[in-house]
């Protein structure tokens, strides 16, 4: 298993959930984060030149996935996430250890793909 944790525009965060709804991945957990990409800016100081490090708004999703889901929460993030210009952000890809479903105690596979009601 894998956690796919991807920093993106809060413009593009409709447009990946809905991507991600339709390429059937459904658990996902959405933060608001601060971020800054490595652009710098020279500014200058009383002691000098210094490199201004603004931070900008972005939207992080964290998705746990089975190996045959990676590839295509990988790619559905890419191909919905991106504008072509600076500051579309990254994908993470980490090592899951466990699982759990708390309801159930339903481990790893089985607790990381969702229960469809009435399915
Ligand atoms: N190495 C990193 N580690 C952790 N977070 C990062 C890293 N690089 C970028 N981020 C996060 O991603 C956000 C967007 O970064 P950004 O899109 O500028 O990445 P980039 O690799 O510089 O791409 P680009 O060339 O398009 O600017 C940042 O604000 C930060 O939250
Ligand atoms: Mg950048």
């Amino acid at each position: 298993m894998k956690l796919v944790s991807a920093i993106i525009r809060k413009e593009k965060l409709n447009d990946v959930l809905t991507a991600l709804f339709d390429a059937e991945i459904y658990g996902v957990t959405v933060s608001k984060v601060q971020g800054h990409g490595g652009e710098t800016e020279q500014v200058e100081t009383y002691r000098g030149a210094t490199v201004k490090m603004e931070l900008s708004e972005k939207v992080r999703l964290d998705i746990g996935v089975t190996e045959s889901f990676l590839e295509r929460a990988v790619q559905t993030i890419l191909a919905s996430a991106r504008t072509g210009e600076v500051g579309d952000g990254k994908v993470f890809v980490i090592p899951l250890e466990k699982v759990y479903r708390i309801r159930t105690g339903e481990k790893d596979a089985r607790a990381v793909t969702p229960v469809l009601v009435g399915g």
